[in-house]
């Protein structure tokens, strides 16, 4: 039996006040309608397929081959925007899961559980309800004696004691195919001019068959994003969600509400993940390390027992014991070879710094190579960019570079070579050799 996903994503979400289409809004780093169609795919047999209109253009260039699109250029309702996929669906598929890209909490075991019950059924759908006393909107379920869905009643249509009903539907079905396109040919017009998809509830019950519910134990799943409001509990669910598995697999985190860990993102065993700290993007960290507080870490690759604190790196490569911060920076192309230790205030972009390279205090190294057992002093600036092209700083092994000690690059500087405090080198140093004092003179007139 084949399975196939229509992921409805064609609304404008107004209520978000906002010039990006509501389901490209980031839930922990990725578009919300990133997370409805990870949890569908994973479970049909089909690239899904996606409705869209509003804003289209913007979501088909974010969800690119990932899903099949369908353009409802005119959104009459839900009923009328999965109608849209019958030409591309007809014959083609035995079940249809049909969810909406503004639920990206909802998971794969859930559509799971679903696409089983309708396998194991007769009837023509499966449907997912939630009990709840916050209504937030949602259609209200009515049941019959024996138990069974009779209907789902939107709120602008619901009775006083409907409105009452804890029973919510969820927006979330799984399809007897042959039976639905047939179904959503029928469905009556709604007084707000729409043609609405829980109408199949009652024609499926006035035809005398029997539609299946699931009830959700979780009601973090169905969050649904309306507001900027809905999408913060939506972030704060999918947090909570991400850094349980984490804690799960051997990683600790002092204060979980306070850690935000994008989709993509390894961590290693007895890791220690301190407060206010961000891991995005395709991050690594290894085991064993101390990460933040305060501290950003943005495509980068940690190896182990390495300790991070206040500080801010991306696309950098660690290697394992390194130590930084309060206060440092790494940026693109930084790589930090085994145990190098980098205190406050220091920045490196482009440079490798060899084993147990040391840089204490405020430096600027910049497409620079450093030697193994190197320490640069407090201050050292490699003065990389002449104002038009950057240039190279080779610093051999277990060279001293004494405090603020300004390296003009091209430059080389030989193993074990001393430069002393405030010196300005501007040409390259030999092997075992002390150089001291500051050139600065003038030497050319600018025009
Ligand atoms: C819908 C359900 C409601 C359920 C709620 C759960 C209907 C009539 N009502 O209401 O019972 O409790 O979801 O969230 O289905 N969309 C389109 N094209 C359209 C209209 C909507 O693609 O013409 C998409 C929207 O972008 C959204 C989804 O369908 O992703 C749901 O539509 P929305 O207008 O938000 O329905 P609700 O009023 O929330
Ligand atoms: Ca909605």
């Amino acid at each position: 039996m084949k399975t196939t996903s229509i992921i409805l994503a064609a609304g404008q979400g107004t209520r978000m006040k906002s010039e990006l289409p509501k389901v490209l809004h980031s839930v922990c780093g990725k578009p919300m309608l990133w997370h409805a169609l990870q949890a569908a795919q994973s479970v049909t047999d089909e690239t899904p397929v996606m409705i869209i209109g509003h804003g289209a253009n913007q979501v088909r260039a974010v969800v690119g081959d990932a899903a099949r699109f369908v353009v409802q250029a005119e959104r009459l309702g839900t009923g009328h925007a999965v109608q849209q996929a019958e030409s591309t669906l007809k014959g083609n598929t035995d079940l249809v899961l049909v969810s909406s890209a503004d639920m990206p909490l909802l998971t794969s075991e859930t559509f799971n559980e679903m696409i089983r019950l309708q396998k194991e059924n007769d009837g023509p759908m499966t449907m997912l309800t939630i009990i709840s006393d916050d209504p937030r909107g949602f259609g209200r379920i009515i049941r019959m004696e024996d138990g069974n869905v009779q209907a789902i009643v939107e709120e602008p249509q619901a009775t006083i004691e409907q409105m009452a009903i804890k029973e919510l539907n969820v927006g979330a079905y799984c399809f007897d195919a042959k039976w639905l396109w047939d179904a959503l040919e029928r469905i009556p017009l709604s007084p707000k001019g729409e043609y609405y998809l829980t109408d199949t509830v009652g024609l499926a019950v006035e035809a005398g068959m029997k539609v299946q519910s699931l009830t959700l134990e979780d009601p973090v799943e169905a969050v649904g994003v309306n507001t900027r409001i809905h999408l913060s509990e939506a972030e704060a669910g999918m947090r909570l969600r991400v850094n349980r598995l984490h804690m799960l697999k051997g990683v600790t985190m002092i204060d979980p509400q306070s850690v935000h860990i994008g989709m993509d993102v390894e961590i290693g065993q007895d890791t220690v993940i301190h407060p206010n700290t961000y891991l995005r993007g395709e991050t690594k960290i290894g085991a064993g390390c101390e990460i933040g507080p305060n501290t950003i870490i943005t495509d980068c690759t940690i190896g182990d027992r390495c300790e991070i604190l206040s500080s801010v790196l991306e696309k950098a490569r660690l290697e394992d014991d390194v130590d930084m911060g309060p206060f440092a920076r790494l940026r693109k192309g930084a790589h930090l070879a085994k145990g190098v230790h980098m205190g406050n205030f220091g920045e490196v972009k482009d440079s490798y710094l060899g084993e147990n390279a040391k840089m204490g205090h405020f430096s600027y190294i910049g497409n620079a190579t450093i030697g193994t057992e190197t320490n640069i002093g407090a201050g050292t600036i490699t003065c990389n960019y002449d104002g038009e092209n950057k240039h190279l700083t080779e610093i051999g092994k277990e060279v001293f570079i004494g405090s603020d000690t300004m390296l003009v690059a091209p430059l080389k500087i030989g193993d074990r070579a001393r430069t002393g405090a405030g010196s300005v080198v501007t040409k390259d140093v030999k092997d075992d050799t002390l150089v001291v004092g500051m050139p600065a003179r003038a030497i050319r007139k600018f025009k």
